[in-house]
């Protein structure tokens, strides 16, 4: 598939995927289920101790929401639905049951205030990222030294690092002790949470090398269910949430001082950095080209990843669709 692409020919998906060009599901209006909170991906619709959410085809990327990009929603809704699974046994999830291609519902939980972050390599683009902070002169990571010479896109020498997030319109770097001081978890609350971190970060790289893939870096959000059990909340491992490359030519490209091939959203930050996009600036035009381009990387990186071929819908009207596949979670 990205073969054709790269050739320049259309496939048989590509071209399924240009049909839900007109339909990508910018927003959802559900009815009878719950009150809605529009968050920058994501429609959450909540009912007491239950949430669904659906995600929608909305791209957002240095906190601005740009356009949307058919089928995406479904990948981030599917691919973390089976990375779920696959980390199951390292901790409990909030996932109840994934009744649709773009839905899921979920147990409601008291969020922690902060975002875990872990990077395995030197990256990023963002005000937020390792390797924006380190080549202004930044070495001290939220408690993490890190040492002199390192290179854009180097495997972090120490291995995976912590840098948490604060959760809220722009991310910011907090340090444990801070988070502690600020009451967002208590100390034994913030061990618990970054070994779970590491331990989920670990058996993520793991299981993308199995697949030729490299997990570069992740976000996760976790909360506390009614008993007090941590919990992995959101999403897990999709390319929203993490930073994905390709293994095969990653160290060839390192040495020639060439960008990683991508299998996420840097791939857009990077585009629109080439077209000129700085913070506050004019927006550059989204044509239907790039966003069935970033379409098929969503998808490429769904095949991929969970190694099972991804199913476009027949029914181009995703919003009926969600409606009936809800049915039995309607509150009134
Ligand atoms: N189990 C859960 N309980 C409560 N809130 C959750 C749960 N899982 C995810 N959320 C929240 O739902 C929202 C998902 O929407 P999203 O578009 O990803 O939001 P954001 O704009 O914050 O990235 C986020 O605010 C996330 O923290
Ligand atoms: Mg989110």
């Amino acid at each position: 598939m990205l073969v054709s692409w790269l050739m320049g020919t259309s496939t048989t998906l590509e071209r399924d995927v240009r049909a839900f060009l007109a339909t990508a599901l910018e927003s959802t209006n559900l009815q009878n289920l719950g009150s809605r909170y529009v968050g920058k991906v994501r429609d959450v619709y909540s009912q007491g101790e239950r949430s669904i959410l659906v995600a929608t085809d909305r791209q957002s990327a240095f906190d601005i929401s740009w356009c949307s990009v058919p089928l995406k929603g479904q990948v981030l809704n599917q691919v973390s639905a089976w990375w779920f699974k696959q980390v199951a046994e390292i901790m409990p999830s909030h996932v109840i049951d994934v009744p649709d291609e773009n839905a899921t519902v979920v147990r409601r939980l008291d969020m922690l205030k902060v975002e875990i972050v872990v990077r395995a390599y030197l990256a990023g683009s963002t005000s937020t990222s390792a390797w924006v902070n380190y080549s202004q002169g930044v070495r001290s990571f939220c408690g993490n030294t890190l040492p002199e010479g390192l290179a854009k896109n180097q495997r972090l020498p120490s291995g995976p690092i912590l840098t948490p997030t604060t959760k809220g319109e722009h991310d910011e770097l907090i340090a444990p002790s801070e988070i502690v001081a600020r009451g967002f978890a208590t100390q034994a609350q913030w061990d618990e949470i970054s070994e779970k971190a590491l331990a989920l970060f670990g058996h993520g790289q793991e299981i993308a090398a199995a697949r030729g893939l490299i997990l570069v870096d992740t976000k996760y959000e976790m909360g506390f269910d009614k008993a007090g059990t941590l919990t992995l909340a959101d999403e897990v491992h999709t390319p929203d949430s993490s930073r994905y490359w390709i293994a095969s030519s990653y160290e060839q490209r390192l040495a020639l001082g060439l960008e990683p091939e991508s299998l996420d959203k840097e791939f857009f930050r990077l585009w629109l950095r080439e077209q000129g996009f700085e913070y506050g600036g004019p927006k550059p035009q989204i044509t239907d080209e790039v966003r069935v381009m970033l379409a098929m990387k969503y998808i490429d990186l769904h095949e991929r990843m969970t190694g099972e071929r991804f199913v476009v819908p027949k029914d181009p009207d995703i919003s009926a669709r969600l409606q009936r596949n809800l049915r039995e979670y309607q509150v009134s």
